[in-house]
């Protein structure tokens, strides 16, 4: 029998839409997940992405020792357990109920604890200018529709001279097929089109978003906001490097950008 697949559209979704996909999707992919991904990316480690950067020697973050740093999306909060042994005050947040158990799991794997939080990003628990670092790899900013209201609560939490630095699928991406070999060489989207990506089930619910913004975009999204860019870090694929995850692939990463990684300042006054 054949078996037949989501349903895949593009369209806008409304943020509960958008929250409640994410949510389901994440608390049923946790597992598996981290049984692909959890050896790369370490119990303690702050990876930015599959091109294995590390903040250990990318050093995005500057000096976290004696500050609060916020991770949003954390998943198993790797990277937070990562910051704390750097002397940072950590917390990690995910809207994954499930991501979170692997966080636990984690810590209990390597002895180290971090303060875990199940909430939105688009709607922090947090008060206004709370942080001195707010950061993350592939969490959240992907999966949400309304980019420009997310920077603005990170703006939020934010002390002024904060920095946020997020990694996102690079936009150029986005105008590829998602297959790691060389399938995924051809542009067949539009860069233009917006519209998020949704899987939906057979009721025309969404059961998986991710939101497309250009590089523009993402400039335009963060300004607005109120932050500074200050960077805009595009991790080439590193020789030797023959690990695929997903869509990046050797193949494809000594050719097109894979992710990008935006480090923004909030203005000090
Ligand atoms: C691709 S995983 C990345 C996890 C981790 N940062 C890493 O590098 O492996 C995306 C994470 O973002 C979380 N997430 C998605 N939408 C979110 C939202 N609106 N608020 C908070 N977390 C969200 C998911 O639950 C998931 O843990």
């Amino acid at each position: 029998m054949q078996q037949s697949g989501p349903a895949i559209t593009r369209r806008v979704v409304s943020v509960a839409e958008g929250r409640a996909a994410s949510r389901r999707w994440w608390d049923h992919d946790a597992d598996s997940y981290q049984e692909e991904h959890g050896a790369f990316l370490g119990d303690v480690d702050l990876v930015w992405c599959p091109e294995g950067l590390r903040e250990a020697e990318a050093g995005l973050l500057g000096a976290v020792g004696g500050t609060r740093v916020l991770e949003l999306g954390c998943g198993a909060a790797a990277g937070s357990r990562w910051l704390d042994g750097q002397g940072a005050r950590v917390t990690a947040l995910d809207l994954s109920a499930g991501m979170l158990r692997q966080a636990r799991l984690a810590a209990e794997r390597s002895g180290v604890r971090v303060p875990l939080v199940q909430a939105d990003a688009l709607a922090l628990p947090f008060g206004a200018g709370v942080f001195d670092t707010v950061h993350s790899a592939f969490g959240a900013v992907p999966f949400v529709a309304d980019s420009a209201a997310l920077m603005r609560e990170v703006f939020r939490v934010l002390r002024p001279g904060g920095a946020w630095v997020f990694a996102v699928t690079h936009p150029l991406r986005w105008v590829f097929l998602d297959d790691a070999g060389e399938g995924g060489l051809v542009a067949v989207h539009s860069y233009f089109d917006r519209r998020p990506y949704v899987e939906e089930d057979v009721a025309g619910v969404p059961t998986y978003i991710e939101a497309h913004r250009t590089v523009g975009d993402r400039i335009r999204d963060l300004t607005a906001a109120g932050f500074v860019l200050r960077d805009m870090v595009e991790p080439e694929w590193p020789p030797g490097h023959e690990e695929t995850w997903g869509q990046w692939s050797p193949l494809r990463g000594r050719l097109i950008p894979g992710t990008a990684i935006f480090v923004a300042e909030r203005p000090a006054t």
